[in-house]
């Protein structure tokens, strides 16, 4: 049979169309993206396609595990013990005592009963909404939060009520509506903000009215000041792949629900267990992090945060710029000068409250912080 093609000599097809018109789109917003590779994952590397020197104040390895001589020990010493694959799930034949071994070396650092492994932070979001949400009225969700959260949101069987930003009493108003137990889930540390969730009191509204709270820690890398309330069950998300320097994801708490997690979470059920690597490298990691070698890499963290903004809470630092453009216009000066910062615009932050992200790691010396300001005054942006 003869097909009459395109120039291309495929045949017509109304998805070519539907693919370009969407992305012309994107590109007419001004917002087409590509990734750019890096010769290393340092701060101090260099622009791969160009070889032009960059310094990068972009990155989530907030402690520079990434590269750190034991880290990448143990994730060689992993492949040499078990190759570079899983080959298969956890629950058939993909897990290795690599992965128990972290799972029980997660609940020790953070003081959980258990841990379940995932193989995001993504996929944990996903895994633990979609469950619970399965046996919850309500799921009450910060304004601010991750991607992860809003899709887990959507994979939940409960509705789920969107709050304004930190507002405990909207959450107490919103859960003493509900019919049934309800789920409130929070970031930690608000990812493009860096600001922390009122833990002391979504968790006193939780024990109130007997709801579940889930927290992702994805960015807590420097102790949140406020206690939960006893009477609370939680549930913590966190990432394996910013602080801790790997890639990964989990789920801690009680037993019953990691066991309950493994049994129902979708996105731990059918998908590939992780690299061996990848867990090994998490645990040689969590090991440093949880020692005194860790407690000098936090406070260097601290002091490098406090260089670029005196007592900010966390390592993201937004500097809110409102425009798109001019957000644009204030990373590319940065970049000219070797800086690396990310213009960070809608859909990812509200309109209007386009910025640029400095992120902040133990990693940098005096000197980046040094360059980053004096780059940051240079453009006439106040930190
Ligand atoms: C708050 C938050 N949660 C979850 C994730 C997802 O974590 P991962 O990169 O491990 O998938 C991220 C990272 O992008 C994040 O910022």
């Amino acid at each position: 049979m003869q097909i009459s093609g395109g120039p291309s000599g495929r045949p017509p097809n109304a998805w070519d169309n539907i693919a370009r018109d969407a992305l012309d789109a994107v590109a007419a917003a001004n917002q087409l993206r590509r990734p750019r590779d890096l010769d290393s994952g340092a701060p101090d590397t260099v622009l791969s396609s160009t070889g032009q020197p960059v310094l990068s104040f972009a990155s989530n390895d907030y402690l520079g595990l990434t590269q750190h001589p034991a880290v990448r020990a143990a994730a060689r010493a992993a492949v040499d013990a078990y190759g570079t694959g899983s080959g298969s799930a956890r629950l058939i034949v993909g897990s290795r005592p690599v992965h128990s071994r972290l799972e029980a070396r997660i609940a020790g650092w953070r003081s959980a009963e258990a841990a379940v492994l995932f193989t995001t932070g993504y996929a944990a979001n996903l895994g633990v909404l979609d469950t619970m949400g399965r046996w919850a009225s309500v799921i009450c969700s910060d304004e601010l939060n991750h991607a992860s959260i809003i899709d887990g949101c959507r994979l939940a069987r409960a509705p789920t009520r969107v709050y304004p930003h930190r507002d405990a009493a909207a959450v107490d108003r919103l859960l003493g509506d509900a019919s049934g137990p309800g789920i409130v889930v929070s970031d930690s540390v608000f990812s493009m903000d860096g600001d922390l969730a009122p833990l002391a009191d979504l968790s006193s509204v939780c024990a109130e009215h007997g709801a579940l709270l889930i927290l992702d820690d994805a960015h807590l890398v420097l102790d949140h000041p406020e206690p939960l309330h006893p009477g609370c069950r939680v549930l913590r998300v966190g990432t394996l792949s910013k602080a801790v320097g790997s890639l990964g994801g989990f789920v801690c708490g009680p037993r019953t629900f990691t066991d309950l997690l493994v049994n129902k979470a979708r996105s731990y059920i059918f998908t590939t267990a992780a690299a061996p690597a990848a867990a090994a490298a998490a645990t040689a990691a969590i090991d440093v992090i949880d020692s005194e070698e860790g407690d000098r890499l936090k406070a260097r963290l601290r002091a490098n945060i406090d260089r670029v903004r005196p007592g900010h809470r966390s390592p993201i630092i937004p500097i809110i710029v409102g425009d798109e453009d001019q957000a644009l216009t204030a990373s590319a000066a940065l970049a000219a000068e070797g800086i690396l910062v990310p213009a960070i615009r809608p859909p990812t932050v509200p309109v209007g409250t386009s910025r640029l992200r400095v992120t902040v790691s133990a990693a940098h010396t005096g000197d980046d912080l040094k360059r980053l300001t004096e780059a940051l005054r240079g453009a006439g942006i106040d930190a």
